[in-house]
């Protein structure tokens, strides 16, 4: 008999402010180096578009918080899991700028935000430890990782792990790579079950490059010279080339301690930062181990749509395709999937899952 980790849940939180790149048409952008852009915006969204695949991103509704957005996620992960939620050993939630509203850019970190779903659930359980982990945006997986951990030493039967984020109102208008960002949740339920056939988490790993990597995404100064306080800063090219270099090793190592061919995968399952960036590593992936394949088959994408929403991309990308609301990417039991991301720190990670 084996001991699994299978998704029983899934739920996604998408706002309903949709942001075009239109949005951006009298914004005043600026150079990191504080000089003036004097490019025509519109030349500037169409190279937003040109070099990531972004069309429009969402941005969190006028009444909600983050927690708002990851206890209506997490509620449908419940209802779709149709668990008792008193039963829910642990409640993981990864974030990076705590809890924000759309019109206040001071984030609120006490209480957690894991605790604040726990709240709005309505779960009374104390031994439901509820806590939040910070990771970058690949703190979903990793979250991920931690439960099946804690699935696999029978410390629960059943983990609640949730990505929430809220970026919209700490954006800098001046800096062209605030449009690469949005908001939004994903939940899943991770349960423990008993069975005869492995499936579930088959394998992970995960890599942490925090030498000269530690300020490749950092808060630093406005683009805009004068303008006080400090802002998500990003050396995209730095990030860009860590990512085509380091994911694909965690997938491939990943991979290995599963013993499963990468030719066996169905779908790459990545965290949404830029299609470019996305397409650069699985070809990389197929390139390395001498294969041809789509990868427009391989590789389903929401970028184009949500931007980068951080640490809720994963989740919210897994429950379009389960729900059916990313043809023709579909998942079917017995198919086996990478989750690969990258994220501030600088760290990747990759699990390899069985559905
Ligand atoms: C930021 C990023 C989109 C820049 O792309 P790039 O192709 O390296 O862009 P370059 O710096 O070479 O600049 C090329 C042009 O694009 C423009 N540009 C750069 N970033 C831009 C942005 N975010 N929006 C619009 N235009 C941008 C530059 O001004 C330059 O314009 P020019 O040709 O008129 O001079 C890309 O490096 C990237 O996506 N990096 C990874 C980011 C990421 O994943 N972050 C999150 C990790 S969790």
């Amino acid at each position: 008999m084996h001991k699994n980790s299978i998704i029983t849940g899934t739920g996604a939180h998408i706002p309903s402010r949709k942001i075009t790149n239109e949005y951006f048409l009298n914004h005043r952008f600026y150079k990191k180096d504080g000089t003036p852009i004097v490019k025509d915006n519109r030349l500037v969204v169409a190279k937003l578009e040109e070099i990531s695949g972004i069309t429009e991103r969402r941005y969190i509704d006028f009444g909600h918080d983050s927690a708002q957005m990851g206890y209506l996620a997490s509620k449908q992960a419940v209802e779709a899991a149709g668990i008792d939620p008193e039963t829910i050993g642990g409640i993981i939630l990864a974030h990076n700028f705590g809890n924000l509203r759309p019109d206040d850019p001071q984030p609120h970190l006490i209480p957690n935000m894991a605790a604040m779903v726990k709240n709005r659930l309505g779960i009374k359980n104390p031994e439901c430890v509820a806590f939040d982990l910070l990771f970058g945006c690949p703190g979903w997986l990793q979250a991920m990782i931690q439960a099946h951990l804690m699935l696999a030493a029978g410390m629960a039967k059943h983990i609640l792990v949730v990505g929430v984020e809220t970026m919209s109102p700490i954006l800098e208008e001046h800096d062209l790579d605030g449009m690469l960002f949005g908001d939004g949740a994903g939940a899943v339920v991770l349960s423990a079950v008993e069975e005869s056939e492995k499936r579930g988490v088959l394998s992970f790993k995960t890599v942490s490059h925090c030498e000269d990597e530690v300020d490749y995404l950092n808060m630093g100064p406005s683009c805009k010279p004068g303008v006080p306080g400090h802002q998500v800063k990003m050396k995209g090219r730095m990030v860009y080339r860590y990512a085509v270099q380091n994911v694909p090793g965690v997938v491939m190592d990943a991979l290995k301690s599963a013993d499963i061919p990468i030719s066996q995968i169905k779908s790459f399952l990545l965290h949404q930062a830029n299609e470019k960036m996305l397409r650069a590593i699985v070809d990389r992936l197929l390139t390395q181990n001498n294969l041809e394949g789509d990868i427009d088959a391989l590789l389903p994408l929401s970028v184009q749509w949500f931007g980068n929403s951080s640490v809720a991309t994963i989740p919210t990308l897994l429950t379009m395709i389960l729900n059916g609301d990313l043809p023709p990417h579909v998942l079917s039991a017995g198919d086996d999937i990478v989750f690969g991301a990258v994220g501030a720190g600088m760290h990747a990670n990759a699990m390899v899952y069985r559905f």
